[in-house]
């Protein structure tokens, strides 16, 4: 059975143009004018006349059902993928995080069982956080498996976190085996020397979080990642860019020409640190890594968005309840699981407050949730394009209808929004994935399994 979207505004990473998508078997077979007679009795046609159709959205940002600080996110890959799709993205790509001293191998293994369920297409990138000889070995295994992004942790001292030796055998191997390197960058002796220091004054609350690892630190690690990575010849990207000292170390170097790449997320451009004065414990629902910033760093990261040198918008979507796992750190911040929910929000966020607020154009809007994912990590044009042959993936966003963000309507197992009360005008209204409709109106039709693994291309650093 085939789709026709009618007489939608068709928004692509350089085009925009009024026409009519016609889908059969999973893929896109034509694009253009009047396409009407393609349709046939029992094929779905979705008038989109007065809305926007464009690629379906990726997600590189996600942690489903990962365990993590004493506890487990509380997505697994059914639920937390029926929210991405139910925000109009289709895609995501998940961190597969292996044991300490464990195989990626059998870190890939875990993750597949557990996406097994997934209704929307999924990746995995692979996490190092051991340099041993066996993993060093395996990651060109890895890549040809179709993972060909890692990702490793200069913060998390003491648990996943990996210190300079590590961080070069691992940048060395990547690269030589058509990878790209991720990284996690905070500085990790300092935040531990901090956090030690003020949970010894005193200072154990929420609002601690963000004093424990400021921006400094953050910049202090693109800087030295950036400086490691130009001797050792590597290319490499930053996730999670959260503020000022970040993005200016970065961006330095991305305009000098070293191969670099980065990501933010919804909250670093949408939140500011006075979410952790927030009363009775509320505050712990902002507590992640790296920490929502003070007032002004956001600046940086609209640039960056604006004028191309971030490419990609992740969300780092690590849901932890606020009522029986962020309780855990009641009496010591250092214990509250990092992480917080964002998967379902990620494309009408930017539509309202990037195109609606004046930051992008609707083409940086294409590329930075879909376009330079695929191109970045390894899809495109099977992904992130619409043109023939491309996935039968496409968003449709209504820029009519409104709404507003809520935990109480929000599809994600998590308690707490971090973007409760937030206003959205542009709301998705049909999501088409692998050709079928799956979400129409608030209303999801996704089929627990029905997405499928995307083994990715090696990293063209052309990209
Ligand atoms: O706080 C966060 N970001 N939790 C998820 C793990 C990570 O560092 O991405
Ligand atoms: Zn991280
Ligand atoms: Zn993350």
């Amino acid at each position: 059975m085939g789709t026709l979207i009618k007489k939608g505004t068709i928004l692509t990473a350089i085009d925009e143009y009024v026409g009519d998508i016609w889908c059969e078997d999973g893929l896109i077979v034509a694009v253009g004018g009047d396409l009407s007679g393609r349709a046939g009795a029992g094929d779905t046609v979705i008038d989109a006349s007065g809305q926007f159709v464009f690629p379906g959205g990726i997600d590189p940002h996600t942690h489903f059902e990962l365990p993590f600080m004493g506890t487990i996110s509380a997505d697994d890959f059914e639920n937390g993928s029926a929210s991405a799709l139910a925000g109009g993205t289709t895609t995501i790509i998940d961190f597969a995080i292996p044991a300490i001293g464990g195989s990626l191998f059998d870190a890939l293994a875990a993750w597949h069982d557990k996406a097994a369920k997934a209704p929307a297409d999924y990746a995995f990138h692979m996490a190092l956080t051991d340099p041993s000889e066996q993993v060093l070995a395996e990651i060109p295994q890895i890549v040809a498996k179709g993972v060909t992004s890692f990702k490793a942790f200069m913060a998390y001292k003491g648990a996943i976190g990996v210190d300079d030796e590590a961080l070069i055998a691992f940048m060395q191997a990547v690269s030589k085996s058509g990878g790209l390197l991720w990284l996690h960058a905070e500085n990790g002796d300092a935040i531990v020397e901090r956090q030690k220091r003020f949970i010894a004054e005193g200072k154990t609350g929420p609002e601690w979080h963000e004093p424990s690892r400021p921006s400094i630190l953050e910049g202090e690690a693109v800087r030295r990642a950036l400086t490691l990575a130009e001797l050792y010849e590597a290319p490499i990207g930053f996730v999670h860019m959260s503020g000022r000292d970040a993005y200016q170390a970065y961006a330095e170097a991305r305009v000098r020409g070293q191969k670099a790449w980065a990501e933010t997320c919804p909250q670093y451009l949408l939140l500011d640190d006075s979410v952790y004065q927030k009363p009775d414990f509320e505050a712990a629902t902002f507590v992640m890594s790296p920490p929502i910033r003070p007032a002004g760093h956001s600046e940086w990261l609209w640039k960056g968005l604006s004028n191309g040198l971030i490419h990609t918008l992740g969300t780092d979507h690590c849901p932890f309840r606020l009522a029986d796992q962020k309780i855990m750190g009641k009496d010591n911040f250092t214990k509250i699981p990092n992480g917080g929910p964002g998967v379902e929000h990620r494309m009408e966020l930017l539509w309202t407050y990037g195109v609606g607020g004046g930051h992008i154009s609707r083409q940086r809007f294409v590329e930075l949730t879909s376009t330079n994912a695929a191109k970045i990590y390894g899809m495109y044009p099977r992904k992130g394009a619409i043109t023939p042959g491309a996935d039968a993936d496409l968003t449709i966003l209504d820029p009519a209808g409104t709404r507003t963000l809520s935990a109480a309507s929000h599809r994600s197992n998590c308690d707490r929004s971090l973007f409760e009360g937030f206003d959205i005008r542009g709301v998705v209204s049909h999501v088409v994935a692998n050709g079928r409709l799956q979400f129409v109106d608030g209303d999801l039709r996704v089929e627990r399994g029905g997405g499928r693994f995307v083994a990715r291309a090696p990293f063209d650093p052309l990209t």
